[in-house]
């Protein structure tokens, strides 16, 4: 009788009690709607080329992890009604492991990648990955949510980024921001480890599980008190009820003077292969890789403050790779091609897309019946639907007029589709009017991003087989691009599960 309580108490603890409820849903991800006590979150931060460039003294290399199980450490068969289960935190990566760093060495890391701050960090991602790794019964393992953490300041005379995946010398600054030398720095890091509190608790349902990340880019500054004016900042806090509900993920973003162009998301990626926007092999959450047009994603979203003007809010955020002919992405990044699609829910966000800037709509839009309509047709083209497109910068037969995407922010060409709420996304059950999800107006989406992402459109050369739209990331969260002055978004999310359909 014990045994059978007993069992039936950690199975609903470690979160399997789902059967009932999800039979006719495949989960994409390893942790369908954030509902698991053993949480598993990574950190990983990027400069603009989407590398590390030089590490933060002191903080090791901008790859973290924070996973554990929970355990059950003794039951009370007496006292179960009143909840006497006890259970500790088995953490899986340790604060050491946080702080590894060129020149020391962990199990697995390549000798060329012990002094290479690049190659350190994608190797360290692995390591990380392998501590956290959850072997599911279907035999897909899968490790964590992804916090990604970017500085879009780009030092031109630095000569660091490629240019459309080429190498390229320096050149006069001006284009992007920076303030000088060093520009390009990665954050500190600060990490409150999860742990169970107790304080607010009557009895065992009531224990929350707590952690967080958070750091700034202002190296010399003391954090201590908390935030500071004049000071950039990042934090991102976890918290959930021991047994019940989802995580609940609290983002905060600050963007100061010395860094104006800031990006804060919280993803799932592909648990192998490259996923968006990174030329490494990755680690993520995205077990199954979901394909246009059948799968949805769930989440809830709850947005405290915007982040200005600038703030290009992303609902949604998806990214891939595939090639100008078609063809798979294989690690060629003169011709491996990034491709985003951005749902930008911020009011405050013009369509740049209009009748006379032609250059930054998409050649066409297809309606939920497959009718195309071109972006000449004036009295029918959707145009406040589109915040920008632009095209891949190594596209050989763009559609002119066209803008060809920033070639530096990417370690290869990326072509990128904005979108904006709009009456036309309805059936796809996206916000169709400005303000929908907004600060104020907290909304659990269901969105039908496979149809959508399957009717947009990308770039291909003539005549090549379309390309499969899979999707290798996907995330929420904010751009603040280039703001004029210090900005602080706020946002949390929750809920977080992709079901392909
Ligand atoms: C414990 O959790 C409650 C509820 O989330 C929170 O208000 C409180 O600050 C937490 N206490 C500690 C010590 O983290
Ligand atoms: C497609 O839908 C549009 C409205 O979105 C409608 O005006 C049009 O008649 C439809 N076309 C067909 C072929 O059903
Ligand atoms: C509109 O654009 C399409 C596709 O580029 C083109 O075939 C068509 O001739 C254009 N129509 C007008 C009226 O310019």
């Amino acid at each position: 009788m014990l045994r059978v309580l007993l069992v039936m108490v950690v199975a609903n603890l470690l979160g399997c009690c789902c059967a009932n409820e999800n039979v006719n849903r495949k989960s994409a991800v390893g942790d369908p709607g954030m509902k698991r006590d053993g949480l598993r979150v990574g950190f990983e931060a990027w400069n603009f080329c989407n590398e590390v460039g030089n590490e933060a003294p002191g903080m090791g290399s901008p790859r973290a992890a924070d996973c554990f199980d929970v355990i059950p450490t003794s039951f009370n068969k007496n006292k179960y009604q009143s909840s006497s289960l006890e259970v500790e935190i088995q953490h899986k990566v340790t604060e050491a492991h946080n702080k590894l760093g060129v020149g020391k060495p962990f199990p697995g890391l390549k000798a060329e990648a012990l002094t290479n701050p690049d190659e350190y960090a994608a190797q360290k991602e692995l390591y990380l990955g392998n501590l956290c790794q959850v072997e599911d019964e279907d035999k897909s393992p899968w490790q964590f949510w992804m916090v990604m953490l970017k500085n879009g300041n780009y030092d031109t005379k630095s000569g660091l980024c490629p240019e459309n995946g080429k190498k390229v010398g320096p050149f006069p600054p001006g284009r992007f921001p920076c303030f000088g030398n060093g520009c390009m720095n990665q954050p500190s890091f600060h990490h409150n480890p999860t742990s169970l509190n107790s304080s607010s608790s009557h009895n065992n349902h009531d224990l929350t599980l707590t952690g967080g990340f958070w750091g700034t880019y202002d190296s010399d500054s003391d954090l201590s008190r908390g935030i500071i004016d004049g000071v950039s900042y990042y934090q991102v806090t976890w918290e959930k009820q021991l047994g019940k509900g989802s995580w609940s993920f609290k983002h905060k973003l600050k963007t100061s003077k010395k860094y104006p162009w800031l990006m804060l998301y919280l993803r799932a990626d592909a648990t192998r292969g490259y996923s968006g926007g990174y030329h490494y092999d990755t680690r993520g959450m995205l077990k199954t890789l979901p394909e246009s047009p059948n799968f949805k994603v769930r989440m809830h979203l709850d947005i405290k403050q915007g982040g200005g003007p600038k703030s290009q809010f992303y609902l949604i955020d998806i990214g891939s790779c595939w090639k100008n002919n078609g063809k798979p992405c294989d690690g060629d990044v003169l011709t491996d091609v990034t491709r985003y699609s951005e749902m930008i829910i911020n009011p405050e966000t013009p369509a740049w897309c209009s009748p006379i800037s032609l250059k930054s709509c998409p050649p066409y839009h297809i309606t939920p019946n497959n009718t195309k309509i071109y972006r000449n047709d004036t009295a029918h083209f959707p145009y406040s639907a589109y915040h920008y497109y632009c095209r891949p910068g190594n596209a050989e037969y763009p559609e002119q007029p066209s803008d060809s995407c920033d070639p530096y922010s990417n370690p290869q060409a990326q072509e990128i589709v904005q979108l904006l709420p709009h009456p036309i996304w309805a059936e796809y059950g996206y916000p169709t009017k400005p303000g929908q999800g907004w600060i104020g107006d907290p909304t659990t989406w269901d969105l039908d991003v496979g149809g959508l992402s399957s009717r947009l459109y990308f770039y291909q050369d003539p005549s090549t087989p379309p390309a499969k739209r899979i999707w290798t990331s996907i995330d929420m969260g904010t751009e603040v691009f280039v703001s004029d002055k210090e900005e602080v978004a706020e946002w949390t999310i929750s809920e977080f599960d992709v079901i392909i359909t």
